[in-house]
């Protein structure tokens, strides 16, 4: 029943469509199909959360507004979720890229002192401060694509003080942003070139020096800490780190109370699915090359698979996620930019939609989904966030289109007009 009347900070009415993607947990199977239009409809918010949402006209005939918006011919929806980014470092691989593009092999490129190593010289070199001045824009153009809530993993220090100093900047961009971040500590990204004879000596100062500190750092240090807990990620692949490693590691970053989370089957598959998923991972994430009995263990399990299309569009391969065999298997899937210099420079989840859409043959509900309520839940925060529900956090885009897949069936350009974050508009 509604009130006779009420009164609420922001009114946003007459959307031509307002997509709730609302769901009591991660969307599975033929939920993912489903988006949860009203044709016609209105949101109302107050102190930061939504209060009220259905036909344009009878919200508008019990609030009264402090501040309304007309979204006539607008598609109204949740803010995007990015659960999976290395937002921060210094420098770009352009060179490499195009070095790449000539047929070059990535080995001669890794020789020539490219890839991780080379973000890595740049990153440490940076400083916090330089970090902060590089990455800033990047979350800028995101927060403008309807990116309201990222995570940032570190990875490009891996020494003691540069990857607290990743940590440092990240948590300075989550004060200062009106995005909400989440952090996770992805010390074991690469072996460093000082450990390059000893790449167990690196493991051992991640779970003995590493983690520990960033657990204390965290405790003590990172305010932002309500948005979410620190994670613990690992890189699990061929010339990275391998499964036992990877274990140690997550087991470790466990104990100092971060949740798990793994970049796993990008290239190879090692069996890291299975030994994430003991850990009670919260995401397993790329996928490209995992095999049936993995995507069934992921079906059965809560950790949601997170899919990087802009990875492989990136490097031009045609090893995409079988992510329409992961829906049709049961899992909750979720997609992400995973921006990054190196695999994927990309900012726009309506990019990432578009190259899913088209390569993985997800339908657009199903990429949307994956963008909003499933990629909140790859952060352990679906409870909050990721869809437009009366309690939640008031995360709203209004995106220039009147139907939804316009976000996904256009390219290139970015649709969204308005973010909403918390309520306030930007
Ligand atoms: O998620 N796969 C490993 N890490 C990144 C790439 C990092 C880089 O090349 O700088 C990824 O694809
Ligand atoms: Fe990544």
């Amino acid at each position: 029943m509604f009130h006779l009347y009420m009164d609420c900070d922001l009114l946003i009415h007459s959307a031509a469509q307002l997509v709730t993607c609302a769901s009591p947990s991660s969307k599975r199977g033929a939920a993912m199909r489903e988006v949860g239009a009203l044709a016609n409809a209105a949101i109302a918010v107050s102190d930061g959360q939504i209060v009220a949402l259905g036909p344009s006209d009878d919200i508008r005939a019990v609030c009264h507004a402090k501040h309304s918006i007309d979204a006539s011919g607008k598609t109204v929806l949740p803010g995007f979720i990015d659960p999976h980014t290395h937002l921060v470092y210094a420098g770009d691989r352009v060179a490499e890229w195009e070095m790449k593009l000539r047929g070059v092999p990535y080995l001669d490129i890794l020789a020539a002192g490219g890839g991780i190593v080379s973000t890595m010289r740049a990153t440490r070199a940076a400083g916090v401060a330089g970090l902060v001045a590089q990455a800033k824009p990047r979350l800028d153009t995101m927060f403008r694509n309807g990116v309201t809530t990222c995570e940032i993993k570190t990875g490009y220090g891996l020494s003691l003080a540069a990857e607290l100093a990743m940590l440092q900047a990240s948590e300075q961009l989550a004060q200062t942003h009106p995005c909400d971040i989440l952090l996770t500590l992805l010390a074991a990204h690469t072996t460093p070139p000082e450990f390059k004879s000893d790449p167990g000596g690196y493991v051992d100062l991640v779970v003995e020096r590493i983690i520990p500190q960033a657990a204390l750092w965290f405790e003590h240090e990172a305010k932002s800490n309500h948005a979410g807990p620190l994670a613990c990620d690992v890189f699990c692949e061929n010339h990275a780190f391998d499964v036992a490693q990877s274990q140690r590691i997550l087991r470790a970053g466990k104990t100092h109370g971060m949740t798990p989370k793994i970049h796993v089957d990008q290239f190879t598959s090692l069996g890291g699915v299975k030994m994430a998923l003991e850990l009670g991972a919260v995401s397993c994430d790329h996928l490209e090359v995992t095999t049936p009995e993995d995507r069934a263990r992921l079906a059965q399990s809560n950790t949601v698979a997170v899919v990087l299309p802009a990875v492989t569009f990136h490097l031009g391969s045609q090893q995409f996620a079988n992510a329409c065999a992961m829906i049709d298997d049961g899992c909750a899937l979720a997609l992400s930019t995973d921006l990054n210099p190196g695999s994927a420079p990309c900012l726009s989840p309506s990019l990432v939609m578009a190259i899913a859409c088209r390569y993985q043959k997800l339908s657009p509900a199903e990429a949307l989904n994956a963008c909003t309520i499933n990629a909140a839940h790859a952060l352990g925060i679906g409870h909050r966030v990721g869809s437009l529900e009366i309690g939640k956090q008031a995360d709203i885009l209004i995106v220039a289109a009147p139907d939804y897949r316009h976000l996904a069936y256009q390219f290139g350009n970015n649709l969204v007009e308005r973010v909403i974050k918390n309520g306030r508009e930007y």
